[in-house]
């Protein structure tokens, strides 16, 4: 250190730490589309508040000729600072040095500030961009990475843990977001695998590029690894903020607020023919939402994954909520294993967090066939069925058109505690649709009878006399009211304010067992 002038030797160090891996690798990490590790980290968060911890930590290898290879703050810059005026804790992975690779000394830097983010109750945010554990020091770091998994286990549910997917990810860099809560990724820049191209080629001979097994879009629509695509670094750091904007703190914290310039008891009459009167028409339940939610500001989740059910953040009255709502215009909204996941998850994020559900339901049962059958639609809907019977949230479900079957008891049913359910005049709410209700009860009278065509439309018009309409579950109090669609926004505000205080508790027990 010069002894003469500690605050330029301050200054060398600082010049340093912030150059990562060298001006060649900055230049090449520009020239492949992306940011460096400190320009995310300050893009992300609110201007000048970055206060970074640990940028003199240095790895403390000595084999593979590591001891030549030494980089102040060893390509990982860790600190907090703020996000819309909130604090947040954030860790980013720098490309540059050594792959972003993770070792001893950074796992150290990462569990500095995750542990911090449990103790002061905010958010964490992992911007990765690795190849894994670094390769030369061995079992240490698996080892760091072990902690990171555990620390990332404990904060589940206790802080929002936020990650994007910047770079080439393998490994534990792959491992660590998928124990967060949402994962972000970027179109043709960031890549997810636990084992890449090459690996593959020599144990399974399958030839695969990087993009098609672990690429941006197959993460957000084939494997459902991924919540969001971004086009490029800046967007998706600026996704994140919006993210946040929805969330609390931590699981102690109040559901955020926003001043509203939404009229609460505003109806809208074009609800009132969204829904078509046939019942096998297709059509968009977006058009719902957007219609009934603030400033028709709908933030989606998962939006190209397991289409035929949505879900997302919006707000009622500028109070944060999660919505769940089955998608008629793909596959008619029916529930099968990959929507039953995605819902069952995104249930369970938002009773985590205490923000209240609204469900909007027009399912026709769950997705038959062997395809379904064997790969475990069973356990898997049961998820759906647990999460929401386990959700001590303010629930509120309104049922649009079909609720049929084991889908009626799932989407958030009276009997499931759900505190208020609606419906509109166009409900149907039975065991299953008219024409298999009749195949099945009434198949030995229309076989039997001199005209079975002509009983068998008799019947079902029968049928869908008694049972096509969400009468029968309100004269149980299955269902609280039936509305208009156009009143659906100023009823569904009343209710979200009459259960501000709502109280529920589970049994008290270690935790439940998910069938997962
Ligand atoms: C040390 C690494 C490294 C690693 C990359 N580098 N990964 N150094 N340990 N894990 C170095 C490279 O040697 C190279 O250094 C520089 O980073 C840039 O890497 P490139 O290969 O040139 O970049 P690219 O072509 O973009 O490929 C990126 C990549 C690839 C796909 C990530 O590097 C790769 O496959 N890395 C290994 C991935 C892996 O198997 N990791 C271990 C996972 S095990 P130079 O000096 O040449 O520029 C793990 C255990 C956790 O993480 C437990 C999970 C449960």
């Amino acid at each position: 250190m010069s002894e003469n002038n500690p605050a330029a030797e301050l200054e060398r160090r600082r010049a340093n730490a912030r150059l990562g891996g060298g001006q060649d690798r900055i230049d090449r990490q520009h020239r492949d589309g992306k940011l460096t590790a400190r320009e995310r980290v300050e893009f992300l968060l609110d201007e000048g508040s970055f206060e970074e911890l640990d940028p003199f930590m240095r790895h403390r290898c000595r084999d593979f000729g590591m001891d030549e290879q030494v980089f102040d703050g060893d390509g990982f810059v860790t600190g907090y600072g703020q996000i819309h005026g909130r604090p947040v804790y954030v860790f980013g992975q720098d490309f540059t040095v050594l792959g972003g690779s993770l070792s001893e000394s950074n796992a150290l830097k990462i569990c500095k500030v995750m542990d911090m983010a449990m103790k002061n109750g905010a958010p964490l945010i992992g911007l990765n961009d690795s190849g894994g554990a670094r390769i030369q020091e061995g079992v240490v770091s698996l080892a760091g990475y072990a902690d990171i998994f555990l620390r990332n286990t404990l904060a589940s549910g206790v802080v929002p843990q936020i990650s994007a997917i910047l770079g080439p990810c393998a490994g534990g860099a792959v491992y660590s977001p998928a124990l967060t809560d949402f994962i972000f990724m970027v179109d043709g820049t960031s890549h997810m695998f636990v084992t890449g191209p090459e690996v593959i080629r020599t144990v399974t001979h399958e030839e695969v590029s990087k993009e098609e097994l672990g690429g941006g879009q197959t993460h957000n629509a084939t494997s459902g690894v991924a919540h969001f695509l971004a086009e490029n670094d800046k967007d998706c750091l600026r996704q994140i903020r919006r993210l946040l904007t929805f969330l609390p703190q931590n699981n102690r914290d109040e559901t955020p607020r926003q001043p509203n310039s939404d009229p609460v008891d505003r109806m809208d009459p074009a609800l009132d023919s969204v829904v078509p009167a046939e019942s096998n028409q297709p059509y968009d339940i977006k058009d719902i939402i957007h219609r009934i939610v603030d400033n028709g500001d709908f933030f989606e989740v998962h939006e190209r994954y397991a289409r035929n059910i949505v879900v997302g953040f919006a707000r009622m009255d500028g109070q944060s909520i999660g919505i769940v709502a089955n998608q008629p215009a793909v596959l008619a909204g029916c529930l099968d294993i990959n929507s039953s996941v995605k819902a069952a998850r995104f249930v369970r994020f938002c009773d985590a967090f205490g923000i209240p559900i609204l469900t909007l339901e027009d399912v026709p049962g769950f997705l038959p066939g062997t395809e379904q059958e064997f790969g475990g639609i069973i356990r898997h809907g049961a998820k759906l069925l647990y999460a929401y019977a386990e959700a001590t949230v303010p629930k509120i479900t309104v049922i649009t058109r079909k609720a049929y079957g084991g889908a009626y008891c799932v989407m958030g049913s009276k009997h499931l505690r759900t505190d208020i359910n609606l419906a509109y005049p166009t409900a149907e709410i039975a065991v299953m649709g008219a024409e298999g209700a009749v195949n099945i009860v009434y198949r030995n009278e229309i076989t039997n009878a001199s005209n079975p065509q002509e009983l068998r439309d008799r019947k079902i018009q029968d049928f869908k006399q008694k049972f096509a309409n969400p009468f029968v579950a309100a004269e149980r109090g299955y269902i609280d009211d039936v509305i208009l669609p156009r009143e659906t926004r100023p009823k569904v505000i009343r209710a979200l304010k009459m259960l501000e205080n709502k109280v529920d508790l589970n049994p008290r027990k270690k935790h439940g067992n998910i069938p997962l």
